[in-house]
């Protein structure tokens, strides 16, 4: 019999279900992050914050289904001290303006302001202004740019949330 989903936290949508990334997940939010970023980070990349007791790590789920149901999208983050750096965010094609990377970050910036983390920050395409849009909607700013940072010689853009502004 299948397990029965979690209901969702508090203030979350009904659609989709937000649940802790672990080691189970590495390969489905490689090949996502394979189909929806380029030059995304490989399986390696994401087993390395994924394995052992990471705990910063998030996906969406499509809510009445199992658990392994397909991977509607992920978070997948680190703390360092009181710092959280969010490393790499992505939403299937198919799923994308209903929510669900606002949920996630929601979440992130929730699980960190009851962790003690004073700053959240990430590094963006200067290209990318859907995902710039996301972050100003969550009180991101700008706070700087790495120039010519990506291989293809595009900047990047830091921004950062102060988890007291968020
Ligand atoms: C960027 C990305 C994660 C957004 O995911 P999403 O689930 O579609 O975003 P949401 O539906 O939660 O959107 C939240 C807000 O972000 C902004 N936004 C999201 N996509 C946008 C777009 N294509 N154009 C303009 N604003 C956008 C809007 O303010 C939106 O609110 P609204 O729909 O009420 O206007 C998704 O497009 C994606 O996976 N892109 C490829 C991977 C990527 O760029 N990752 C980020 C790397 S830093």
């Amino acid at each position: 019999m299948q397990a029965k989903p979690p209901s969702p936290a508090p203030g979350e949508p009904a659609g989709w279900r937000i649940e802790p990334a672990g080691e189970s997940d590495i390969d489905e939010i490689a090949e996502l992050a394979a189909s929806e970023i380029p030059q995304a980070w490989s399986r390696r990349g994401f087993a390395d914050q994924l394995t052992g007791d990471a705990g910063w790590s998030w996906c969406a789920h499509p809510m009445f289904t199992g658990s392994r149901s397909p991977l509607l999208a992920y978070c997948v983050s680190r703390k360092v001290l009181n710092e959280l750096e969010i490393l790499s965010l992505a939403v299937v094609t198919g799923a994308r303006r209903r929510g669900i990377a606002r949920s996630l970050v929601d979440r992130v910036l929730s699980e960190a302001s009851t962790s003690g983390v004073d700053v959240v920050h990430l590094e963006v395409r200067a290209s990318n202004h859907a995902a710039q849009a996301l972050y100003r909607d969550r009180s991101f700013e700008v706070v700087g740019v790495r120039p010519r940072y990506y291989s293809n010689g595009e900047d990047a853009l830091l921004m950062r949330c102060g988890i007291a502004d968020s």
